[in-house]
Order: C-alpha cells, then structure tokens, then sequence
C-alpha cells in the first residue's frame, strides 16, 4: 500500500474530528518571490497553483467548505500592474484547472463584491461558479473583493431597508443575522500562512470561535503536509464555546 493510500485511511478513520469550515489568508506571496529575486507576481502565481493543491487536499481530509482571502477590499491601494494581474489571476486559474475542480465535484462560489472587477474578471468567476454549482463535493469559495467591515454593514443595510419597507419584522437574532452575510456559517479554523499575527479585516463575525492557527510556512510553499500539520494542532485543540471542557 503506497503512503499516500494510508494517509488518505488515516483521515478517513479521523474525519469526525476534522472541522468543517476552514478560512485561510493566503499571506506571503511577495515575500516568497522577493526571496527568490523574483516580480511579486510570481508569488502570487505560484499561490494560484497552492490553492489547487489545498482545495484537493481538504476535500481529502474532509472538509466541507475552504475560503480563502484571494482580494481584500484594501488590496486596490496595491501598485496598478500588480492589481492588474491579480484580476488576471482567476482566469489563468480556471483555465488551467477547471475541468480538474469538475471531475473532483468540486464546488466553486465567491464572498465578495464581483462588480469592481473588470468585466473579463467577473465572467471568468461568474462561469466557474455556474459550471460547478451542481457539484456536491467541497465548497471551495474565493473572498474577492471582501472586507469583513464592508460585509456586515452591507447586511445591516439591507435588512434595515427589509424592515422599513414591511419585508421582515424588526426581529434580528444571531443566527439570522449571518444569513445576510456573504459567509453565513461559522469557520472552525482558521490559518493564516507566513507569520503574520493579524485578522486583516477577515470574517470578523464567522471567526467568533474559530480555532487560530498562524504558521510561518509562506502561502506558495504551503502544501498537504502543512495542512495535515494544522489539522493535527485544530484536533489536539479543546474547544469549549463559553462553556466547560466535556
Ligand atoms: C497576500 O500575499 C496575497 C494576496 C493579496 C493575494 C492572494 C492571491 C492568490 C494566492 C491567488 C489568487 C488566485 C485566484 C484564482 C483567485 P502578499 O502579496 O501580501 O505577500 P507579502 O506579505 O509577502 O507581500
């Protein structure tokens, strides 16, 4: 039996302890690069193949949703031509990887605000998420365009102007309150790659209870083996809600 066989009858064995939601900042791009004497954009080149690898990987592992932090609402104050190849980014993504994410079922969605986007940006995105959406497996979502701050105060408009025009009673509680969210589940982890000890205005209200794994390892060298490793602290964590240990 080759080793990759019984890693994949390890996780299967150990899948009720996997968490079900896992978010990642996919930090260290450029430093990953600058290491190498390379333009930045070829960090986040190589990201864009990492995230093939995870997305694989966590649905291995038995993951149900990943989300990964692609463009926040802050990154347009970035240099033009780096912006600019970022927008490109989704669609070299799927291009080279789309039919891969359909044989796997792999699901594709998106948090975010698309409109910013130049039209080819959201198309590419639009696409992908039309042609996976009958998939059932993992739900592999890219927040793009997405500030934390942004998103709860679009869903605090928008449930205001339900109240105000008689849609909905003023009648809010938690849980109904996340379903105007982009992101309405609440994340078991969350990992963020290349050292950085920050939030970074991420899933602010989801990240409530969320386990926090910070790792040095920078996001285009992050592979199966550094996802295993978290997943391995994220089960050995006793996660206790408010309340006591069981
Ligand atoms: C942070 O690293 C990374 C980003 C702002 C972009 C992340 C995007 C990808 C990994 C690819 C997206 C691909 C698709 C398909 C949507 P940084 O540039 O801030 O790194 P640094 O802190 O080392 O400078």
């Amino acid at each position: 039996m080759s080793k990759s066989k019984l890693d994949l009858d390890f996780f299967k064995k150990e899948v009720y302890m996997a968490p079900k939601t896992v978010a990642i900042i996919m930090d260290g791009n450029g430093r990953w690069a600058k290491q190498r004497g390379l333009p930045r954009t070829a960090g986040h080149k190589k990201g864009a193949d990492t995230i093939r690898t995870v997305a694989l990987a966590a649905q291995d592992m038995g993951i149900q949703k990943l989300i990964l932090y692609a463009f926040s609402t802050e990154n347009w104050k970035r240099p033009e031509d780096e912006v600019s190849y970022l927008c490109k980014l989704p669609g070299l993504f799927f291009n080279k990887f789309i039919n891969e994410l359909m044989e796997k079922n792999i699901q594709v969605t998106f948090a975010g605000e698309l409109e910013k986007f130049p039209k080819a940006t959201q198309d590419v995105i639009n696409k992908a998420v039309n042609m996976t959406s009958k998939n059932t497996g993992l739900e592999l979502c890219l927040a793009i365009n997405y500030g934390s701050r942004r998103e709860m105060l679009l869903s605090i408009k928008k449930y205001a102007d339900e109240v105000a025009s008689g849609k909905r009673e003023n009648d809010l509680t938690e849980e109904e309150f996340s379903k105007y969210l982009f992101v309405p589940e609440d994340i078991d982890l969350m990992i963020r790659t290349s050292g950085e000890l920050r939030i970074s205005n991420y899933l602010l209200w989801q990240l409530a209870y969320a386990e926090l794994i910070f790792t040095p390892v920078a996001w285009p060298d992050f592979d199966e083996k550094a996802l295993k490793d978290c997943l391995d602290e994220f089960a050995s964590r006793d996660r206790r809600f408010g309340g006591l240990t069981s």
